[in-house]
């Protein structure tokens, strides 16, 4: 794209974690891979308003850049472009907002949308190096600052590289490894319906780690053992291993108490119904699980079971 393209467009797919979400943050490797199917978008038109918009009609908002606060993610979002282009005076555009990604669900909408935001506003203004992958991510993490606190940064990550990632959350830069997957896994998504916030769960586990530290570092440790077999497995195709290794990381995440009857029993129902693994994904409390299934015909099934345990909605990703 250059100065002259009237419509700009970018989007961002949202993510799971496969293995170490909450661990990740105290340094232990995690692995997250890319919902290609599900996706953020961020549009660019031209504007005759005099001014810089951003419109998302699925959240209700239409205003000025220069009217939103320091603390709102899609501003930010833009700002963190203009600000690293060294550009003071927003451009005369629009930028249009939408999402397939479900909200406050562990799927990553926040870190799609605003990797979208940053993408498209980066090729509009015609700067390849604010487009790059490590570009966008990092413009991306200090938007997740809002949503979490003190964020890892494995989302921002997964969702801007759209590649299974290891990730290990490390000074002076964290490692960052796109993988390759030997056998193409199949994964049922199913969402609780209730809605989680990571901040929450996030300060609730660094509470329970200040009061018990060695408790909660075990705790870690094992979750970073398990991502690091996981990863050989996850590269060598021991897709019962990587099964048995996800139900292994829900049994530490529940000691964490970042699990809920509603996790619990999507999990429990999905084992029962055949699945090679299952387990929450992402921050807990609510939001997603994930399970791992061989076939068509286990999909089927554990789908069907999901349903039946009250998942609110299912869906199957491919990670190849
Ligand atoms: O935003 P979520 O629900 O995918 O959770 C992010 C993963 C955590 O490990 C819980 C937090 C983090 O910043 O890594």
């Amino acid at each position: 794209m250059n100065k002259f393209s009237a419509v700009t467009e970018a989007t961002a797919p949202g993510k799971i974690i496969l293995f170490g979400e909450h661990a990740v943050v105290y340094g232990r490797p995690a692995i997250a891979a890319p919902i290609s199917q599900l996706r953020a978008k961020a549009i660019i038109t031209y504007s005759s308003s005099n001014a810089c918009y951003i419109v998302a009609p699925d959240l209700n908002r239409h205003d000025r850049l220069q009217d939103l606060p320091p603390d709102d993610a899609l501003a930010l979002a833009a700002r963190q472009v203009l600000d690293a282009a060294h550009i003071a005076q927003p451009p005369d555009v629009t930028i249009y907002v939408s999402s397939q990604i479900p909200i406050a669900s562990g799927m990553g909408s926040g870190a799609a949308i605003a990797a979208a935001i940053i993408r498209a506003l980066a090729m509009h203004l015609n700067r390849p190096d604010l487009q790059t992958n490590e570009r966008v991510s990092a413009l991306t993490y200090e938007v997740e600052k809002i949503h979490h606190g003190t964020p890892s940064g494995i989302d921002n990550t997964v969702v801007a590289y759209e590649q299974p990632i290891w990730f290990v959350r490390q000074l002076p830069q964290n490692q960052i490894e796109p993988f390759t997957v030997a056998t193409p896994l199949r994964f049922v998504v199913a969402d609780t319906g209730v809605p989680s916030s990571t901040k929450i769960a996030v300060g609730d586990v660094r509470r329970q780690y200040e009061a018990q530290p060695a408790t909660f570092t075990e705790i870690f440790d094992a979750c970073g053992r398990i991502a690091q077999t996981a990863r050989l497995a996850i590269e060598t195709g021991n897709i019962t291993q990587i099964g048995q290794l996800m139900t292994e990381n829900h049994g530490w995440l529940q000691k964490m108490t970042v699990s809920s009857p509603e996790l619990d029993s999507l999990v429990e129902a999905a084992l029962a119904a055949g699945a090679l693994g299952a387990k929450l994904s992402g921050a807990g409390r609510g939001g997603n699980m994930i399970a791992l299934v061989a076939d068509e015909a286990m999909e089927t099934a554990v789908r069907t079971a999901l349903h039946h345990a009250g998942a609110r909605s299912t869906l199957t990703t491919i990670l190849q």
